[in-house]
């Protein structure tokens, strides 16, 4: 066999199994970093010693020279040699420092420690059923989750998503009832109650602690026009005007049955607006792109969490229009399209 192998390619395999191995040891090093705050202190200060970087912060002196020579090595700072100091640029800021920027990734490494930190029980969920229920996870998928899309929901659902819903923005600003179905830790409702103070929103979900954040949350930001409500995606009632599901219809188990369930609990006019992960029509364009993130978090917590429940139809984060326009079908909707769309999600709207 050894004879037939063209060192050049295993060369060029290896070398791209390494960088991935770069990529995790930054990304856990990095989510490190974020909670040491380091990025915080760095940021607009035009460049740190270790020494001072480590008073600053509270940490150990030699491990952060350690972390920040990891950083630097990493392309995530830069390093000045004759100053012996280490820098966050700009645009590394609003990366790495700013929780409220559009480009704001460093809160969503938290979802990728998950992956590592359960590990174990994602193996015994490929030697088994394929449940891994989404509350038996870390804490730090809850947090990771709620950051990583906090961008998609500050910068793009009230500018964007609303807008482009049938009838625009104006049917959901007077006095529309609300419910936002699997909201999590409620930022997406959150976003939507503090945008239209006439309206009235419910976050629902069935994991009790992210629901919990939610009401937090809500406190803290003084809403009014918002509860939030622990409860399976087939068990609310009511009749809104518009009915939300924001990155997790793929994570149920039964999203045909939920769909349906949506269907009778609108008014008159109401819709469904889905968000789901970004995705082609097709599974060899997804292997391009986000696809190494997005079938990476969907083989660790989405298909595990929709094989953990009932009927487990196990859509994956990358199931597309394809997949979402059948549920749709199948649900008895008349109407699903479409209606925006970004580097990482695509929006849809369906009437019954
Ligand atoms: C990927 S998270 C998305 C959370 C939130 N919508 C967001 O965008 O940050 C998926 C959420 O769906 C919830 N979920 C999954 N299956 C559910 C079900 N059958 N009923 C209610 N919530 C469910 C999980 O608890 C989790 O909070």
């Amino acid at each position: 066999m050894s004879s037939e192998i063209d060192m050049e390619e295993v060369q060029e395999y290896a070398g791209n199994i390494l960088g991935h191995m770069v990529g995790a040891a930054t990304v856990i090093c990095s989510d490190l970093a974020h909670k040491l705050g380091l990025y915080g202190h760095l940021a607009g200060s035009g460049g740190m010693t270790a020494g001072d970087l480590a008073e600053a912060a509270g940490t150990n002196a030699r491990l952060t020279r350690e972390l920040l020579d990891q950083q630097a090595s990493s392309g995530v700072l830069s390093y000045d040699a004759d100053e012996d100091t280490y820098a966050l640029s700009d645009a590394g800021a609003m990366v790495m420092a700013e929780q409220h920027s559009p480009a704001w990734l460093a809160g969503g490494l938290g979802a990728v420690r998950a992956m590592y930190v359960g590990l174990d029980q994602v193996e015994a969920a490929f030697r088994g059923d394929g449940g891994v229920p989404w509350g038996d996870h870390h804490p730090c998928l809850f947090d990771g989750t709620l950051e990583f899309f906090r961008p998609c929901y500050e910068h793009h659902l009230v500018q964007e998503f609303i807008p482009a819903l049938s009838g625009g923005e104006t049917r959901i600003a007077e006095g529309a009832v609300v419910a936002d179905i699997g909201c999590g830790a409620g930022l997406s409702t959150l976003t939507m109650a503090a945008a239209y103070p006439n309206s009235s929103f419910v976050g629902i979900d069935f994991h009790g602690p992210s629901i919990e954040m939610a009401r937090t949350a809500a406190a803290e930001q003084g809403l009014n026009n918002v509860t939030f409500e622990v409860e399976s995606a087939t068990e609310y009632q009511g009749a809104y005007d518009l009915i939300c599901f924001f990155d997790c219809m793929h994570d149920m188990g039964d999203p045909v049955g939920i769909a349906q369930h949506a269907k009778s609990q609108l008014s008159d006019k109401g819709s469904v607006m889905l968000i789901e992960p970004f995705a082609f029509d097709t599974r060899a364009e997804n292997h391009a792109g986000l696809g190494g993130a997005f079938y990476g978090f969907s083989s660790f917590f989405c298909t595990p969490c929709s094989l953990s429940q009932d009927v487990g139809r196990g859509m994956g984060a990358q199931a597309g229009e394809p997949g979402m326009s059948a549920v749709f079908e199948e649900a008895g909707y008349g109407q699903f399209g479409r209606i925006s769309e970004t580097p990482s999600n695509i929006v849809y709207e369906a009437f019954a």
